[in-house]
Order: C-alpha cells, then sequence, then structure tokens
C-alpha cells in the first residue's frame, strides 16, 4: 500500500473543525473552509443543488457520461493488454454518474469491483447499499479515510487496471496548488498505466454561473447558511442566520466562482466552544467557497503537471463541462 501524506496532517474531526473556525474567523479576511458545508444537512441540500435547474454542472457532466462510458471503459481498461478494470472514487458517488460507469464495465468485462473512497462512513453504507442492490454484478469494497488529507490505495493484481473516478467539478474546490497536490498524490499511488477521470466545469456566460450559485428558489443559499447552523449546533455558537446574507460573485481575474456570507449589519457573535467573540462589520463578508472554471485545455495541463499522460477529452455540445482520461505515467 502506498500512502502519500499531503500537507495537513490527520487530526480528529472536532479538533479539526475547532482549529479551522478559528483560523479563519479570526483572520483579517474572514473565511471558512468550503469541507465543512457537508454534514448531513449540507450533505442533503447539495443533493438538492445538483438538482436544481440553474445548477448545470452535475446535469451536463452525466450527459457526456451517458454518451461515452463505454468508450471510456474501453480505453482506461487498456484493450492493448486485455486487462480488467477497476473502479476507485473519490468521494461516495453521486449514484447516477457512476452507475453509467459501472454500467459499462460490467457490458465490457461481466463484472466489476467499486472502491468509493470517503471520510463518511454512513455514505459509504448508502452507496454500497444502493449499488449493489441496483448494479448486479458489483462488488463494493469502500474504504474510509479524508483523501484530502492522505491518499492510498491497495495494490492492484497483476492484470488489473484501476480507473480513478474524480468527478463533479470536485477538483475546482481546490486552490491550484492543493489541486495540483491532490492530483500529483493520486499519481504516486496509481501503478504505470493506471488512469484517472478528471470531471471540470468550464468557463461561460457569468450570468449562467451567478444563477448556478444564486437560484431563484434559494437552495444554495441555504446550503451556504447551514454552515453556520452547523457552528451553532457543534461549537454552540449563536449565529443570527438571519443576519447573515448569501452572495454569489464572479471573481474574472482568478477565474472562479466565490461564494460569501455577508454581515447585514454590525453585530458579534459568541463561539463558547472556542472561548470566542468576534465581531463583524455591516457588509463584512466570511469567505466559503472557491468554485474554479477553467479554460478549455487546462485540465489536460494540470493532469500533465501531475505526471499523467492526458489521452482524451469529451465535452457537451455547449462545452460547459469536461471530462478528461488521462493516463499514469
Ligand atoms: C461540490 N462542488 C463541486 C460544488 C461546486 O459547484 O463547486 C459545490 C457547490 N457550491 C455551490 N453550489 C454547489
Amino acid at each position: 500500500m502506498t500512502t502519500i501524506a499531503l500537507p495537513q496532517i490527520t487530526v480528529p474531526a472536532g479538533l479539526r473543525i475547532a482549529s479551522a473556525v478559528r483560523d479563519g474567523l479570526t483572520a483579517r479576511s474572514k473565511r471558512l473552509p468550503s469541507w465543512l458545508f457537508y454534514d448531513e444537512t449540507g450533505s442533503d441540500l447539495f443533493d438538492q443543488i445538483t438538482r436544481l435547474p440553474e445548477y448545470y454542472v452535475t446535469r451536463t457532466e452525466r450527459r457526456i457520461l451517458d454518451a461515452h462510458a463505454a468508450e471510456i471503459v474501453a480505453q482506461a481498461a487498456d484493450p492493448r493488454t486485455g486487462s480488467r478494470l477497476r473502479i476507485v472514487e473519490l468521494g461516495a458517488g453521486s449514484a447516477d454518474k457512476t452507475r453509467l460507469l459501472l454500467k459499462a464495465a460490467i457490458d465490457y468485462q461481466g463484472t466489476v469491483v467499486y472502491e468509493p473512497i470517503d471520510v463518511s462512513p454512513s455514505a459509504l453504507e448508502a452507496a454500497r447499499e444502493r449499488i449493489e442492490r441496483e448494479i448486479p454484478n458489483t462488488t463494493v469494497c469502500p474504504s474510509v479515510y479524508d483523501y484530502t488529507q492522505e491518499f492510498d490505495l491497495e495494490s492492484a493484481d497483476p492484470g488489473m487496471r484501476r480507473m480513478v473516478l474524480y468527478i463533479g467539478s470536485s477538483i475546482g474546490n481546490f486552490e491550484p496548488r492543493q489541486a495540483h497536490k491532490l492530483l500529483n498524490a493520486v499519481r504516486c499511488a496509481l501503478d504505470p498505466d493506471d488512469t484517472i477521470l478528471l470531471g471540470v466545469d468550464l468557463r461561460k456566460d457569468v450570468r449562467t454561473l451567478l444563477a448556478a450559485y444564486d437560484d431563484a428558489a434559494g437552495v444554495t443559499a441555504r446550503f451556504n447558511l447551514n454552515l453556520l447552523a452547523r457552528l451553532n449546533r457543534e461549537l454552540d455558537a449563536d449565529f443570527d442566520l438571519d443576519a447573515f446574507g448569501h452572495r454569489a460573485v464572479w471573481n474574472d481575474l482568478e477565474s472562479r466562482m466565490e461564494m460569501h456570507l455577508e454581515s447585514l449589519d454590525a453585530q458579534s457573535v459568541r463561539l463558547p466552544g472556542l472561548k470566542l467573540e468576534i465581531a463583524f462589520r455591516k457588509g463584512e463578508r466570511i469567505h466559503t467557497e472557491n468554485s474554479y472554471k477553467y479554460e478549455t485545455g487546462q485540465a489536460e495541463e494540470m493532469l500533465a503537471d501531475a505526471g499523467f499522460t492526458p489521452e482524451s477529452t469529451w465535452t457537451d455540445e455547449r462545452n460547459w463541462c469536461a471530462v478528461c482520461l488521462a493516463r499514469a505515467l
């Protein structure tokens, strides 16, 4: 087993939250990390986001995979060597899109082993239950850990090729340097000729982007504000959710959508769990998320920089999202 340590060290979840919140809220420009969104309520809200009319990412990527799953699987399995494919996924996998690839792998080779990696045992258990019930001939082997902090893979059997799925535009939530480290860690854990399938969101007109991150039904606003609700629940903080507003901003220079929570008044918030009291000016913001949007060809460059050879890229007819298959050198 290969373990590649990424810069953060593994610490218990409660401590990691406490230290991220302390660092973020006492910084000159207040910020909170976007991984804090995903408690049970936040994961449920994100699931709702993926079905919103304005949030094109999930739907567009699904259409790409629907059209090309058979081709992707055949290419990843490496027909020159007649290898079998094992599918690893970073995250427990939004069932729909993963299902398309698992079904294509079963059509290709009869059975498939699927290894989702996620920090949440309950998300993994739900994925296992759903996938084994709905896709016969799939064996699910979940691994519980935070792949953003370290990346492990079991050694593959000889004659087996692994394809690591990192879809859903999740790479876009990392700063470029962190994204590079993560891709590099994946590369180091793979054997030569294994592959990664990377899904990215491409630059597009700003109106489409703003609508996707500030939908009419207000689900993304609730997703953003749930972060404060989570601090109230877990750190006994007293954020008044009505006193903060959801803001979605396009940062053209950095090529990213940003989400912020804006204090609607001057106020002060207590976090007794951290022995902190934080003052907010009216209009002051907490930066909660970056979601990078890439130029055409940029995903391939990032993969090449991390030691992969990009082989094929599939996009939709509007060129809104891209899915790249790249082979480990
Ligand atoms: C999970 N991630 C790829 C989403 C994104 O689009 O950056 C999270 C999200 N934030 C607001 N809407 C969706």
